[in-house]
């Protein structure tokens, strides 16, 4: 059996790619080690997250915002079987519904870890350990990324005391402390979570800020409210030890720029200090496959410097998100197809599931000025838009940057309720090029969370209304 194209890695790189592959008539198989498919996102990263974060949010307002409204439910109670009930159930509706999508595109499933013997073949190894090669006129590497630990810390993973964001996700019980390693995604979306629930959740974060690579000010007012909702961080602090204490786990910490260690201990410690690419297994070095930093090297066009090897998502370039794995997914089948598939990172949104929600499209403020690209910034808080404080939602604002000569939109960033939601139409106007005016100038619906979006567009020419 010969196939036209082999993915490696059912995560949501690869198998949108044996989609849209098997979509354009190409004869696809998908290899996949795990049981499920779907990959970290779907198994153990952006939906048990999503299920929780949601399930958490809903415990906090039934204790604290909804006798604003005057709905009086009396102290919620936590059950803790049907909150992971949820999680599980929402993450089998997922894994199963992308087994139903590969087979409705005819899409050959092979369960087992792949391996390059050379261009053109793939060796699947299956969990009893038989073996069987795969011919292929294309390969495309799409085997994501792992946990990383903090550079020069020993870290044991069991999952229950010291944990990465696959045991944090399934913990048996709210622990009454948790520290956290790393301010990043993983770990204030996670830490959020447990904070929500009754955790006492502290932050230890190298950096003197936390959320790095986003907009400075909307990082300074979510470092508030995170502090507000009772969060302690440690900023300027780097891990030096992580260890298991006779309860808990125990953290060592000193301050960055020198001086004493402190130690802290919790029932539980989630490290989230960033993600690897995971190629091990691959015999990409005998292949030939070149690589930077752990990443395969790849050109515009996805492809490895070994003729017919591809590679997308966490194992190349650029940002480590679902939805650019996805994409990249799309554009290399589709130029595998012979066609001319493309992904614009310019516009690849970000979101951070905390409350408020945060996201962004396109390039910061700090971005700007180091490029020396001069911008006109709109503003606009949800504290004047009529929906949001109808909600009790009026934290946050939104920002949009344009270019001060073109007007063209740059870069928008928000921090609020639906923030994840919000961004979309920044992005599609962002993609067609589209000015400030011209976002000003679209009717958006009242009363909406959208009409702050549409006045910080009109506070770029300082013609808000309501403010
Ligand atoms: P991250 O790279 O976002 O943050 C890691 C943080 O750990 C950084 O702030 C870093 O300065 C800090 N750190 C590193 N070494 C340290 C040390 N020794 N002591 C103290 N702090 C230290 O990584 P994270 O949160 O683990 O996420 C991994 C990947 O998964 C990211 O690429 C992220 O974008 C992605 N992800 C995206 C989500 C989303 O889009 N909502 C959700 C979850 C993950």
């Amino acid at each position: 059996m010969s196939y036209d194209l082999v993915v490696i890695g059912a995560g949501p790189g690869g198998y949108v790619c044996a989609i849209r592959a098997a979509q354009l008539g190409l004869k696809v198989a998908i290899v996949e080690k795990r049981k499920t498919y779907g990959g970290t996102c779907l198994n153990v990263g952006c939906i048990p997250s999503k299920a929780l974060l949601h399930a958490s949010e809903m415990f906090e307002m039934a204790g604290h915002e909804l006798p604003h409204f005057g709905v009086v439910v009396g102290k919620p109670k936590l059950d803790h079987v049907a909150l992971m009930k949820h999680k599980d159930d929402t993450v089998a509706a997922n894994v199963n519904g992308v087994a139903f999508l590969l087979k409705k595109n005819k899409v050959t499933t092979v369960q087992g870890a792949g391996a390059i013997l050379a261009a053109g073949q793939v060796e699947v190894t299956a969990e009893d350990g038989s073996k069987q090669v795969l011919e292929t006129k294309n390969i495309v590497i799409a085997t994501g990324s792992d946990v990383a630990t903090p550079p020069g810390v020993a870290v044991e993973f069991d999952e229950k005391v010291i944990c990465s964001s696959t045991g944090a996700l399934a913990l048996d019980k709210v622990p009454a402390k948790l520290i956290v390693i790393g301010a990043g995604v993983i770990g204030l979306e996670l830490g959020s979570v447990w904070r929500r629930l009754g955790a006492e959740v502290t932050v230890v974060e190298y950096l003197d800020r936390i959320l790095p690579g986003m907009d400075g000010e909307v990082v300074k007012t979510f470092q508030r409210t995170l502090e507000k909702q009772g969060m302690k961080l440690h900023l300027s602090s780097k891990v030096t030890a992580v260890e298991k204490g006779k309860k808990g786990g125990k953290v060592t910490f000193e301050p960055v720029a020198g001086g004493e260690a402190q130690t802290l201990e919790a029932d539980v410690v989630l490290v989230a200090t960033g993600r690897r690419p995971y190629t091990d297994g691959l015999g990409l070095e005998a292949a030939g496959v070149a690589m930077d930093r752990g990443r395969i090297v790849i050109d515009e066009h996805f492809r490895a410097n070994v003729a017919g090897i591809y590679a997308i998502g966490d194992v190349v370039r650029g940002p480590m998100l679902a939805h650019k794995a996805e994409d990249e997914g799309l554009a290399v089948a589709e130029i595998i197809a012979g066609q001319h598939g493309h992904v614009n990172y310019e516009v690849i949104p970000g979101v951070v599931y905390t409350t408020p929600e945060i996201a962004a499209v396109g390039a910061t403020e700090e971005d700007l000025k180091a490029r020396g690209i001069a911008y006109k910034a709109g503003k606009f808080p949800f504290t004047a838009n009529g929906r949001a404080r109808a909600m009790r939602v009026a934290d946050g604002f939104v920002k949009v940057l344009a270019d001060a000569a073109t007007d063209r939109v740059l870069g928008v960033h928000i921090i609020g309720h639906a923030a994840g939601e919000l961004i979309a139409e920044a992005a599609v106007l962002m993609e067609f090029g589209g000015s400030a005016e011209d976002l000003a100038r679209t009717c958006h619906a009242h009363p909406t969370l959208s009409e702050a979006v549409k006045e910080a567009a009109m506070a770029v020419d300082k013609r808000q209304i309501h403010m």
